[in-house]
């Protein structure tokens, strides 16, 4: 009984990550506690990464999502979901842009100067 409980679970969990044949991901790497990120290095960092896709200060484009949205707020996309975007790339899932890309050559700490900036726009707009 236990047994046919784990194999059903294991199979819910292979599910929901796509299934089998799927590339590791990325070992994630994180800024070291305490960093902090610093908004005018992310705006220059987002222009140059982010800026084809989510568009000119977040608004969005055809190729990818505004992240000036609330779907994005801190609460519901938190830092951590920046780090594993731009580590493993984004499996469409909200929206029907298609995949994003990792972005390798970005550090951790570029990434949190982006969410820093990032922060700053979503709040420009009203949204906390
Ligand atoms: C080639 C296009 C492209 C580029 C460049 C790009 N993104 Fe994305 N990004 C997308 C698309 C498309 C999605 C939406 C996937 C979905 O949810 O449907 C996305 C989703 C995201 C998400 C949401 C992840 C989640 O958990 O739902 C974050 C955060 C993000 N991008 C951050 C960034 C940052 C930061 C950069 C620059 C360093 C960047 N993206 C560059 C296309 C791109």
């Amino acid at each position: 009984m236990t047994k046919k409980l784990s194999i059903v679970f294991l199979f819910l969990l292979s599910a929901c990550d796509g299934g089998s044949g799927e590339k590791a991901p990325n070992p994630l790497h994180l800024p070291p506690q305490g960093f902090m990120g610093d908004s005018i290095k992310g705006a220059a960092l987002y222009d140059q990464n982010c800026l084809a896709c989510h568009g000119k200060r977040g608004v969005g484009t055809n190729q990818g999502p505004a992240l000036v949205h609330d779907i994005y707020n801190s609460r519901h996309h938190a830092e951590l979901a920046f780090h594993l975007a731009v580590n493993n790339g984004v499996r469409a899932h909200h929206w029907n842009f298609g995949d994003m890309e990792p972005i390798p050559h970005l550090s951790p700490e570029d990434v949190e100067h982006i969410v820093r900036y990032v922060r700053e726009i979503q709040r420009e707009s009203g949204i906390q």
